[in-house]
């Protein structure tokens, strides 16, 4: 939540920044701004309401000349969307500017003392009291401003990930981050040769200039300047050792590549993504699954009393179907929380428990905060996430990158097959250990994860015409989404990706619990999604479907291609090809990614940014 981007160097830094925060723009839109210092040492700053776009319109005729900037695009959380609210903020004195990603919670405090002592403040923010904090602490400690940010943030309470110009110093940037990710891009001006410094909330901004970077630690604080200096503390003045990452990210990954939005690019980016996942993880000559997390600590896994997979949304729900996969094929049982709940209650951890952490973006405060808790309860850690050199990996003892590449989608999709795929190797890996499955079945089972990339390739050339499909469903205000087993899991994410892009209101049910109550809905204005391979409980779901019918409820199912009795009973079908029961949730969901997209398409929504919503949740 919140994107920060910043430039020191000999290029103009206008245009970096514009690029960076368009970039930055899938983790909040409700307003974005920019500070600048010009070659006269003036500062400016310059902000407005919504997105990159209207930024840049309301710059036009000003002066946004300068090689050192800040600019924030804002999810908004202390103080509406407005512009007062929105980054970068000024100290009273007008030599500040500040850009803050993350909260401070005891700003209301801090905001009372600074008033008492004479400051006032312009908006509701609490970004404006770290500012203002930073300023009071230069003034009442006579000290510079890197001394005053370390002072500032010895008192501040919450996350922050920040940036800092001095008009009076217009050759440094300072910045600094706890608990909300802050990456610095270590370059050369092509013409002078010149050093650069860049920051990103992550390294999207960054890539098109350097693949050089340094991760900023939990409560490190850097400075640099046009001469090259680049120095790292903490809190406590230690001098910290930075080290240099060559990011493994290109550029094309980034762009759209030709399809209208994001979104659809991930989609049909699958099956070359879960390749690139798989690769070097399954052993295709010997049948067998390589994960080096497990390897290094085969006695924690073969050894485990329990696993606790903590995780939110689209994650959570990936997090279920590898909990179905884990107790089945390693006999371990595994529990799934909602990190967010897990995080506030007093959860009981054994030593011999594993918890691992699913998050695409690796960010997310409420997964975050739940390791940490079992962190200091004792628990081994593992995460399976995204993006690397994030918060959730560099907290836990061990993990997996997904290698699916960046997802700028505001709605999740190939992180969500990238981490049922993960979870699935995971469990296959420790089976192996634990020789839980027999050799035959192993090899069943990895033969058949190799396939399902070519698979999915399959359904998304087979249902190419959803898209006029879906037009018919724009007038819909309620779906519900059904399945069994494995498939329960794909209809919470079917529902929720409906519900997040075209704003309808969908819900996902075991398909047995209809009975229960939610038959109550059906009639002839209900459109029901059936996930109905032909598997386990085919039977069952048939007869659900019986139900449904009789009631008028319109049917719109997800089959196995050869399947005519469900393909008569429904409305309306979509095709997968068969595969093993626990797979099905890999093709079952592809389908369902397009009807979202293309309902909301049809509605006018914007896909790729979704009212409310961000990226990168960081904050609880
Ligand atoms: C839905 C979606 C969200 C995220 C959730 C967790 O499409 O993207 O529900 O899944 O915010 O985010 P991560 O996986 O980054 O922890």
């Amino acid at each position: 939540m919140c994107g920060i981007v910043g430039y020191i160097g000999d290029q103009e830094a206008y245009p970096i920044l514009i690029k960076g925060l368009h970039r930055l723009e899938y983790r909040g839109y409700d307003s974005a701004g920019i500070s600048l210092i010009n070659n006269k040492g003036e500062l400016n700053v310059y902000k407005a309401k919504g997105k990159v776009s209207a930024l840049e319109k309301s710059v036009e005729g000003k002066d946004i000349s300068g090689t050192i900037g800040i600019a924030h695009t804002r999810w908004a959380t202390h103080g509406e969307p407005n512009t007062t609210n929105a980054h970068p903020h000024f100290s009273q004195s007008k030599n500040l500017s500040l850009v803050h990603n993350g909260i401070i919670e005891n700003y209301k405090p801090l905001r009372t003392e600074l008033e008492k002592n004479g400051m006032t403040f312009c908006s509701e923010t609490d970004t404006e009291v770290l500012v203002q904090l930073v300023e009071f602490m230069m003034v009442s400690h006579k000290c510079d401003l890197y001394n005053a940010v370390q002072l500032a943030l010895k008192n501040v309470v919450g996350a922050y990930a920040i940036a800092i110009l001095e008009k009076s110093h217009p050759d440094q940037i300072v910045c600094a981050r706890k608990g909300s990710p802050l990456i610095i891009g270590v370059g050369k001006d092509k013409t002078s040769g010149r050093p650069e410094f860049y920051i990103g909330s992550d390294a999207t901004p960054i890539i098109e200039y350097t693949n050089q970077v340094i991760y900023l630690n939990d409560e490190e604080i850097a400075i640099m300047n046009r001469a090259g200096l680049l120095d790292i503390t903490n809190l406590s003045n230690v001098k910290q050792t930075p080290q240099l990452v060559t990011l493994q990210m290109n550029l094309d990954q980034l762009e759209k590549g030709g399809y209208p939005h994001f979104m659809l690019k991930e989609i049909w980016e699958q099956p070359d993504a879960l390749r690139t996942c798989i690769r070097g993880r399954i052993d295709k000559a010997e049948k067998d699954v390589l994960l080096s997390g497990i390897i290094d600590h085969r006695d924690k896994f073969i050894n485990c009393r329990r696993i606790i997979i903590c995780a939110c949304g689209t994650s959570w729900h990936s997090a279920l179907i590898g909990k179905y996969f884990i107790e089945e094929a390693c006999q371990i049982p595994v529990e799934v929380e909602y990190a967010s709940e897990f995080r506030y209650r007093n959860p009981v951890i054994h030593p011999d428990d594993i918890v691992i952490a699913v998050s695409q973006s690796g960010e997310t405060a409420d997964t975050l905060a739940a390791i940490q808790l079992a962190k200091e309860k004792g628990a081994f850690l593992y995460g399976i996430c995204n993006v690397i050199g994030s918060s959730i990996p560099r907290a836990t003892h061990s993990g997996t990158y997904l290698h699916v590449g960046p997802e700028i989608g505001v709605a999740s999709t190939k992180a969500f097959t990238g981490q049922v795929i993960t979870l699935c190797l995971l469990g296959l890996a420790i089976a192996k250990e634990k020789k839980t499955l027999s050799n035959e079945m192993f090899h069943m089972l990895v033969d058949e994860l190799q396939q399902i990339p070519d698979k999915i390739q399959w359904t998304l050339e087979n249902n190419k015409n959803i898209d006029q499909f879906a037009q018919m469903f724009t007038y819909c205000k309620n779906f519900i989404y059904l399945g069994r087993g494995y498939n329960y899991p794909v209809a919470l994410e079917g529902a929720l990706k409906l519900k997040e892009i075209s704003y309808i209101h969908a819900e996902g049910y075991p398909a047995a619990e209809m009975k229960h109550g939610p038959i109550a809905l059906i009639d002839e204005e209900m459109p029901v999604v059936v996930i109905a391979p032909k598997h386990g409980m085919y039977e069952k779901v048939v007869s659900n479907i019986q139900e449904i019918k009789s009631r008028k409820g319109k049917i719109i199912s997800v089959i196995t291609e050869d399947d005519t009795v469900v393909k008569n009973m429904s409305d309306y079908s979509f095709v997968i090809p068969d595969t093993r029961d626990c797979f099905v949730p890999l093709l079952a969901v592809i389908p369902l990614q397009l009807l979202s997209y293309y309902v909301a398409i049809a509605k006018g929504r914007n896909v790729d940014q979704p009212r409310n919503l961000a990226k990168s949740v960081t904050v609880e």
